[in-house]
């Protein structure tokens, strides 16, 4: 039987920063993001969070930053890692946008990498809207659309990466403008003998 994904994260918390495909991810989605006109006026909510390698990497431009995820133990590692922060300015919220909305408004939203996993993402979008103060940034990292081998192990994935037309086409009907992609990595895998590139989008948006 499937694994709940929530119980898939927990399990992977604690030694899912060792993989360095995945730190060197993190890296160069946080450096795309950090080209925004972040300040240390802004508030911002990592959304789907996990140990924080996006998040973490940008809370010294930022007042202050809120982890937010499902995976309880991914939240505690994410603690543990922003309270060794000098600036001390990280909180977590156990929380699933799909099912509620968020209880306060930021200037950035971002979602590094967590989006294909949600199965109902045009809820989770709509509340990333409503979650951002007038004007405020939406940053999203992703796959592009492949054909389902990039999760050598079901993890729960519900989209095999996104179309960007299509993507652009929802932000824009939500309200968001400003809508910009760009590629920000590509991850190599050998899939059964074969090589292929996985590459790594990230949309850019303000709130009207
Ligand atoms: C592939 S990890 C990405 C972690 C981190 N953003 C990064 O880039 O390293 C996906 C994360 O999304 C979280 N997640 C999955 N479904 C979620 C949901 N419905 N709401 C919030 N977080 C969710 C998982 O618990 C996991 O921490």
């Amino acid at each position: 039987m499937k694994q709940n994904l929530t119980e898939h994260f927990d399990q992977a918390a604690a030694n899912w920063d060792k993989k360095q495909r995945r730190v060197r991810l993190a890296h160069d989605i946080s450096t795309a993001i950090g080209r925004l006109p972040l300040n240390q006026e802004m508030t911002a909510m990592d959304y789907g969070c996990g140990t924080g390698l996006v998040g973490l990497a940008l809370a010294p431009k930022l007042k202050w930053l809120t982890g937010v995820d499902t995976s309880e133990a991914m939240l505690s590692v994410l603690a543990e890692k922003g309270a060794k922060l000098s600036k001390n300015n990280v909180s977590t919220r156990l929380l699933d946008l799909a099912l509620a909305s968020s209880p306060e408004q930021f200037d950035l939203v971002i979602c590094s990498m967590a989006l294909h996993h949600i199965e109902n993402m045009d809820k989770v979008l709509a509340n990333f809207f409503a979650a951002l103060n007038p004007d405020g940034y939406l940053a999203v990292a992703d796959l592009d659309e492949e054909d389902g081998s990039f999760h050598e192990q079901d993890a729960g994935e519900k989209h095999n990466g996104f179309d960007r037309q299509k993507l652009q086409r929802k932000l824009a009907d939500i309200g968001f403008r400003d809508i910009h992609f760009q590629t920000v990595h590509a991850i190599d895998k050998s899939i059964d003998g074969e090589q292929k590139s996985f590459p790594i989008f990230l949309v850019t948006a303000r709130k009207s």
